[in-house]
């Protein structure tokens, strides 16, 4: 799969607003406090670590780690850009291991390997808490293309929940919900970048094609409800 660059990129992903009810969220799941050692897999430009990070100062700074190191990653963390399965032979301990948005780019085989090497990079009453996408009825706007692509994919989340259900076998379900409202034209320009993964394979006369799609079937604010799934695994 090629690189996603976009996705955080001055998007609704990484408004303050997000961040700081994801966190909130996150609190509900987590105590934490000054000894909360935090890991977070496919962390993109480290949003969420950072805000935890200022709002807790934690004695041991959060690791965010990436496969791409973007160039406005936060500083007050630390950041490795390496691949998960290879940061995590390094078998440190968390309390906190962050998946957030992450699994669908890992094959049945990797994501196996990924959980089996979270479980053991885990304190005691450490906790995994994975984030994906709804599969079922979700409601981020596409063009008929990128819909396609994305249903296609999110039947593929469904296999890989199944896999971790069974890898992880002791697991709660909850969701996080985040009303979103931006202008068509920001959401344009995240088609443009291609700030999902579904929209990476696409040339640009398939990326223009959609936006004249979007341009004509949604009113000039986009609303909807950003819905995503937690699995939540304790040691
Ligand atoms: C959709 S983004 C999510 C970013 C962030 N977790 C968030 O929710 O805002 C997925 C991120 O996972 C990273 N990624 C994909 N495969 C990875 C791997 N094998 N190891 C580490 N990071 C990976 C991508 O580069 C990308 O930044």
């Amino acid at each position: 799969m090629k690189k996603l660059k976009n996705w955080d990129n001055k998007t609704w992903l990484s408004s303050k607003l997000y961040i700081s009810q994801f966190n909130k969220f996150l609190k509900t799941k987590i105590n934490f406090n000054k000894d909360t050692k935090i890991l977070d897999i496919g962390c993109g430009r480290a949003n969420i670590i950072s805000a935890l990070q200022k709002k807790y100062k934690f004695k041991n700074k959060s690791t965010g780690i990436d496969v791409v190191a973007n160039k406005d990653i936060k500083k007050n963390i630390v950041f490795k850009k390496i691949e998960a399965l290879k940061y995590l032979k390094k078998q440190e301990k968390y309390d906190l291991i962050l998946i957030k948005q992450t699994i669908h780019f890992f094959s049945k085989t990797k994501l196996n390997r990924l959980l089996n090497l979270a479980k053991k990079s885990l304190n005691p009453k450490g906790k995994i808490l994975i984030f994906s996408l709804k599969t079922k009825n979700n409601k981020i706007p596409c063009f008929k293309k990128m819909r396609k692509n994305l249903e296609i994919s999110l039947k593929r989340d469904e296999n890989l929940f199944k896999i971790i259900k069974k890898n992880l076998k002791k697991v709660s379900y909850t969701s996080f919900n985040f009303k979103v409202n931006i202008s068509k034209q920001k959401y344009i320009r995240m088609i443009r970048e291609r700030y999902i993964s579904c929209l990476l394979n696409m040339n640009n006369r398939e990326i223009n094609f959609g936006i004249s799609e979007i341009k004509s079937e949604y009113k000039n604010q986009i609303k909807f409800t950003d819905t995503l799934k937690c699995i939540s695994y304790r040691k």
